[in-house]
């Protein structure tokens, strides 16, 4: 063959678009979102071959927006969010964020490990949350690598935490993968390390509303695959007792509205679940179906706990996509994780990783209509 016919049939290919294969089926797009302290912050689109599409960023490895069809295939957002990366950088209740080192609070900012006191911000009324002053969640994370596959486009980031950040002890290697599958499935997959002794709860703290902000989330039906909770004192730090949620307003074992018996909860539902998971593997920690659009999201982790929050502070001051307010009970999290302040409660499934020990957890958002 000539040169000029190579030539030739070169620039066909590229003008055809005949890109490799697993481009064509999940290409992932980026846009310069803005800086942090200086660094480039980027907004990932992630889009599957049935047109459901994420976006995520590495401030705060945060989930931006998640677009899924209705039941006539409506295509909408389904998560509370901002356009803005500044928004992100204010005040908020932690949307889309992933959370740490300690998802959800530990009692007074204080904990011991291996004889060592260790104090904490004490960050929500008495006790320290969601990794205190600067979480995860306002960290700038590395971005490791974005590739599609013919079945899932994946983002991976990663995010080294100091000794001694926030108090908390120990370098810690924090890695997330982001996985969009074609099923419809967003796959968070954790992975972390340490130098020295540490406690780490990890968890995604998505605010999901199934109408797309239409209305609230109390007419969501929701099922949880769990028996018991951790039942809380009055700053919600547990008692350390488990309780049946048999003859409860917290029964979800069969599917419930929301709202059905939120009355008899003060402030709304704001607690921890011991899930049915017996062996740290992935199993199936909620379902909730949205009957006005059809729309399914079904919740799968490898943690043993998810706390199953209904927007309660949330009170119309903070104004995001669609320059909607976000009122009270305008969206739910079920953030898989521990349970909250198991660095004192021994009772409770370990949160202690060790040097030489991997930190794994692996939960799974997945939609479908009905
Ligand atoms: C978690 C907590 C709530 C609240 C939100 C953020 O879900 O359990 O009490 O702090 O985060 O507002």
């Amino acid at each position: 063959m000539k040169f000029s016919t190579i030539c030739l049939a070169a620039s066909i290919l590229i003008l055809s678009g005949c890109k490799p294969k697993e481009a064509m089926v999940s290409p992932i797009s980026e846009i310069t979102w803005g800086k942090d302290g200086g660094k480039t912050i980027k907004l990932f689109t992630l889009t599957n071959k049935n047109g459901m599409e994420v976006k995520i960023s590495n401030f705060g490895a945060v989930i931006n927006s998640i677009v899924v069809p209705d039941r006539n295939g409506k295509m909408e957002n389904i998560v509370l969010g901002f356009d803005s990366l500044k928004s992100y950088q204010g005040m908020h209740p932690y949307f889309g964020s992933l959370v740490g080192r300690y998802g959800n609070r530990i009692a007074l900012g204080k904990f011991s490990l291996n004889g060592n006191n260790y104090t904490l911000a004490v960050n929500n009324g008495v006790n320290h949350l969601h990794g205190g002053i600067k979480g995860f969640n306002k960290q700038v994370f590395q971005i490791d690598t974005t590739y599609s596959t013919p079945d899932s486009s994946v983002i991976g980031l990663s995010y080294l935490s100091p000794d001694m950040e926030e108090g908390y002890p120990g370098n810690l290697k924090l890695k997330v993968n982001y996985v969009l599958t074609n099923n419809n499935e967003i796959k968070i997959e954790y992975e972390a390390e340490t130098d020295k002794p540490t406690v780490l709860n990890i968890t995604n703290h998505s605010y999901f509303n199934l109408t797309a902000c239409k209305e609230n989330i109390l007419n969501h039906e929701l099922v949880l695959m769990a028996d018991s909770i951790t039942p809380t004192d009055t700053t919600l730090i547990p008692t350390g007792i488990l309780a049946p949620v048999a003859g409860t307003p917290f029964d979800f074992t069969i599917a419930h509205k929301i709202g059905e018996r939120i009355d008899q909860v003060p402030g709304g539902y704001d607690i921890n679940y011991k899930l049915r998971n017996k062996t740290g593997q992935l199993v199936q920690a909620a379902e909730v179906y949205e009957p006005a659009s059809g729309r399914v999201l079904q919740a799968f982790t490898s943690e043993p706990g998810v706390q199953f929050y209904t927007g309660n502070f949330l009170d119309g001051s903070l104004t995001g996509f669609n320059g909607i307010k976000y009122q009270q009970h305008y969206g739910f999290c079920l953030e898989a994780q521990h349970f909250p302040d198991s660095p004192n409660k021994p009772q409770f499934p370990s949160v202690v990783l060790n040097p030489g020990e991997k930190y794994t957890q692996l939960t799974v958002y997945k939609f479908s209509v009905k």
